[in-house]
């Protein structure tokens, strides 16, 4: 059994609870906080019925209990912060890892601010307290690329890097194109089906994806690099008169992220791609090659925002924790 303390009762908090109860799987929630309300139970926390409430517009708690409680003071083994993503200062959910690795207490997030701005200092404090700091689920939803790379590939180089990182923005170019929507009706379908960021414009200006490569490129490609680093173009000035031109010519846009290590180079733009080309994918598909010297090319196609496609990713980590650490605790 794995005890774990639970911050974000969004899109992804609430995926990871369905899954949980649906899977009967080994792990306890004592700790439960959304931006307005929290609970702190020892025993276990009904998870059905703080659904129930949420599902009703409600709390998920009591409006006596913050985030930080539930960090200071709730028993846990794992704090999963899945909060939403703030790039500029990465807080609260920076706080909230900080104080939980203080306590000697493992961390997965979904949360991209906390890894993009301040991954090595997370990491040595999580090297000197003896607990593990896993995102998985920072970057390409369900796919697993991060283990991929750290552990799959280890001992490979990588050459380059590239591909769709943003389930939201590959929503609406695919709902434009094929369904003839407008852009405002595509991004109001990815907000409603609980795709898009808290803050949508992260998406659609092409932050979300840059953030997603500062995390791989610091974090498995050995870079030291930020946010400003990145030359960034969004999807908000394509019309759908761009895309039925690129569709006569057989080919569709995309919004392409790409890295390059040995030339520094991380972009974001959208590009004219065939359509018969294997990063072309639809509705919230990500896609990602990976180009290496031992291995070849990789190529990785999966869900890239979801609620349970991104629990999948929280889950696999917290697991991962649990086999190797907290396992007959
Ligand atoms: N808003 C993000 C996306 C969620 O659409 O890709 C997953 O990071």
């Amino acid at each position: 059994m794995i005890r774990i303390a639970l911050l974000g009762f969004g899109s992804v908090g609430r995926g990871i609870a369905r899954a949980i109860l649906a899977k009967n799987l080994e792990i306890t929630v004592t700790g439960l906080a959304d931006s307005r309300s929290g609970i702190i139970d020892a025993g276990g926390i009904d998870l059905a019925a703080a659904l129930a409430r949420k599902g009703n517009g409600g709390p998920c708690g009591s409006p006596g209990v913050s985030p930080a409680d539930v960090v200071a003071k709730a028993e846990y083994d794992v704090l999963v912060e899945v909060t939403p993503t703030n790039v500029e200062t990465a807080e609260p959910a920076l706080g909230h890892i900080r104080g939980a690795l203080r306590r000697h207490k493992h961390v997965v997030t979904s949360n991209k601010g906390p890894i993009a701005l301040a991954y090595p200092e997370l990491r040595d404090q999580a090297a000197a307290n003896g607990v593990l700091l896993k995102y998985e689920a920072t970057v390409c939803g369900a796919i697993p690329l991060i283990h991929a790379i750290r552990e799959g590939l280890a001992g490979n180089t990588i050459s380059r890097l590239y591909g769709v990182f943003n389930g939201t923005c590959n929503y609406i170019l695919t709902r434009m194109a094929e369904d003839s929507l407008t852009y405002e009706q595509a991004l109001a379908e990815a907000r409603e089906l609980g795709y898009a960021e808290a803050d949508p414009t992260y998406d659609v200006e092409g932050i979300d994806a840059a953030i997603k490569l500062v995390i791989l490129a610091n974090t498995v490609l050995d870079m030291q690099t930020a946010l400003d680093d990145v030359e960034r173009t969004g999807i908000t000035l394509l019309t759908p008169d761009a895309l039925r031109l690129a569709e006569d010519q057989d080919c569709t846009i995309r919004l392409i992220g790409e890295i390059v290590p040995e030339a520094g180079v991380l972009r974001v733009s959208p590009r004219i791609v065939a359509k018969a080309h294997p990063l072309v994918v639809e509705g919230t598909l990500n896609a990602v090659t990976v180009e290496t010297d031992l291995a070849g090319d990789l190529t990785f196609i999966g869900k890239g925002a979801g609620s349970t496609e991104t629990a999948s990713a929280v889950i696999g980590d917290l697991l991962y924790i649990h086999d190797r650490y907290v396992q007959g605790s």
